[in-house]
């Protein structure tokens, strides 16, 4: 599995930083929902899911984490520590999002509107289907 990552340009000037986000120009789907994750506690772990259908552009805004990306036969981990830095992450992808930095915070945003059937949080279940489709692809 190849980890996906986009540099976001920042427009820098004497006063900071800005990045600007437009979707499918810096980000490759039409964005439907944004929601961003802070006040993490330590060592907790968030995520543990994979989605049907959705697609999603992780950025640490502030702080850092790292993310695990699994494919069912590939595990990758990336850390998030710079808010120039987006990571896709396509559909029947298993996340699981940890070490987050006091003060982290984690945007997200989406292309789709919050679906709870769009979710896999069973591992099992997630390695059933993954490699259910690889075999449909192999017929
Ligand atoms: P959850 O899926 O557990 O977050 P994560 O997988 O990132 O650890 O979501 C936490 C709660 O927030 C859960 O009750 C569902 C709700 N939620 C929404 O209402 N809308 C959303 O877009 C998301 C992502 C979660």
């Amino acid at each position: 599995m190849e980890i996906k990552t986009y540099r976001f340009p920042p427009h820098g000037d004497d006063r900071g930083q800005l990045v600007a986000l437009e979707a499918l120009e810096d980000i490759p789907f039409e964005i439907k929902r944004v929601y961003y994750i802070y006040d993490t506690l330590p060592d907790v772990v968030r995520g543990k899911h994979a989605h049907r259908c959705l697609e999603q552009i992780l950025i640490c805004v502030h702080g850092s984490c790292k993310v695990a990306l699994e494919d069912g036969q590939t595990r990758q981990e990336i850390c998030l520590d710079d808010p120039t830095l987006g990571l896709y992450i396509s559909n029947d992808t298993w996340r699981e999002m940890y070490d987050f930095s006091e003060g982290a915070v984690l945007l997200v945003l989406a292309s789709e509107h919050y679906d709870e059937a769009d979710y896999i949080r069973e591992y099992t279940k997630f390695l059933e289907m993954v490699q259910g489709k690889r075999e449909e692809r192999h017929l």
